[in-house]
């Protein structure tokens, strides 16, 4: 079958299209034939290198989530998941494949209303912004603001903190053309990507950072007393080693960081929050934003749009 793998870290030029033996589900796992693979953020990162001490060499298949039927089942699975149609974590890689494999309790069922594509774009993403917002203790009435607001996750968190009734919802991104699609999503104000604005609110509640990089201490002037940062990405790479000393300096402001991740959520919670998020998308009430489809054969397109900055949402890969 085929699968894009990372033959070297750095550009998109070093993914490559290879052919690899079909996989057997090993004990708990299931076979899927994808029909949609979410290119993510993090995909990149992986590409890039960023990511390579925590264990992640060159030669790794990237992608964590697919959504497509089962094909096949290994020791110990309910035979009865064949054929059925799912979306599927795959973990840190392994999804860029016509195969994919995925263990059982990290699949779901897809309602019968939505598309592979919309599955794999709400899939992590609306669940990550969903634990983001909990993590920050986000209460109705309350100023947020996303920063990386037009990625997959970003899309999310402007929605669901416009549903859960914050009294603002601020956006950092990098166009007026994007930030008239976010406000369409949510959005009450638009602000570039150092985070200031016209009409900017003068403190935030909450922040979802999604980029973090050098310039996220600034950021912490941006709070509130009682101020809660949750860095949930590293789109523009680590902060500086002594952020925390842009804390300090508003010690009276009492602020709180905390960084989130979604393998600290139960599979059995991380599923709840996605049925709910997928019964609301049917309903209308989130949407999935799908930036563009293309083939599997172009994840380098795919991965020189997103280092482009031209992605709004997600890239789907179709096998
Ligand atoms: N916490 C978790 O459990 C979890 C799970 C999955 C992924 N992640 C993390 O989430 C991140 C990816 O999220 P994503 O896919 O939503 O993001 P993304 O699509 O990679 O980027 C989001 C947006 O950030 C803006 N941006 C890009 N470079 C920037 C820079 N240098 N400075 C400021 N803004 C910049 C761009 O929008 P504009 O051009 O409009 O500014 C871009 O559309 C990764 O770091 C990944 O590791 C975390």
């Amino acid at each position: 079958m085929k699968a894009v793998v990372i033959q070297s870290f750095g550009s998109a030029d070093g993914l490559a299209v290879i052919d690899i033996p079909a996989p057997v589900p090993g004990p708990g796992q299931v076979t899927i034939a994808a029909e949609a693979i979410g290119v993510g953020g993090v995909d990149a990162m992986i590409r890039r290198g960023t990511l390579a001490g925590y264990g992640i060499e060159e030669g790794h298949i990237p992608g964590s989530e697919v959504a497509g039927a089962v094909t096949a089942v290994g020791e110990g699975v309910d035979a009865s998941w064949i054929g059925k149609h799912v979306w599927a974590f795959t973990g840190r890689g392994g999804g860029y494949v016509e195969q994919a494999l995925a263990p059982v309790e990290e699949i779901l069922p897809l309602p019968a209303d939505m598309s592979a594509a919309d599955a794999v774009t709400l899939g992590s993403s609306g669940m990550v912004a969903h634990f983001a917002l909990a993590h920050a203790h986000f209460v109705p009435g309350e100023a947020v603001l996303i920063r990386g607001a037009a990625g997959s996750i970003g899309i999310m968190a402007v929605q669901l903190a416009a549903r859960g009734g914050a009294r603002a919802v601020a956006v950092t991104t990098s166009s007026a053309e994007r930030g008239a699609r976010l406000r369409a999503l949510g959005a009450t104000h638009v602000l570039d990507r150092s985070g200031d604005g016209a009409d900017a609110p003068t403190g935030y509640d909450v922040i979802i950072d999604i980029i973090s990089g050098p310039d996220m201490p600034a950021f912490f002037d941006k709070l509130a007393p009682n101020g809660r940062m949750v860095a949930v990405g590293a789109v523009a790479g680590f902060p500086p080693a002594d952020f925390g000393a842009a804390m300090l300096a508003s010690f009276v402001k009492s602020l709180s960081f905390a960084t989130f991740s979604a393998d600290t959520v139960a599979p059995s919670a991380r599923r709840a929050v996605q049925l709910d998020q997928w019964a609301a998308a049917g309903s209308g009430d989130l949407r999935a934003v799908v930036h563009e489809s293309l083939p599997l054969e172009k994840a380098a397109l795919a991965h020189r749009k997103m280092d482009d900055g031209e992605v709004f949402g997600r890239i789907v890969l179709v096998p």
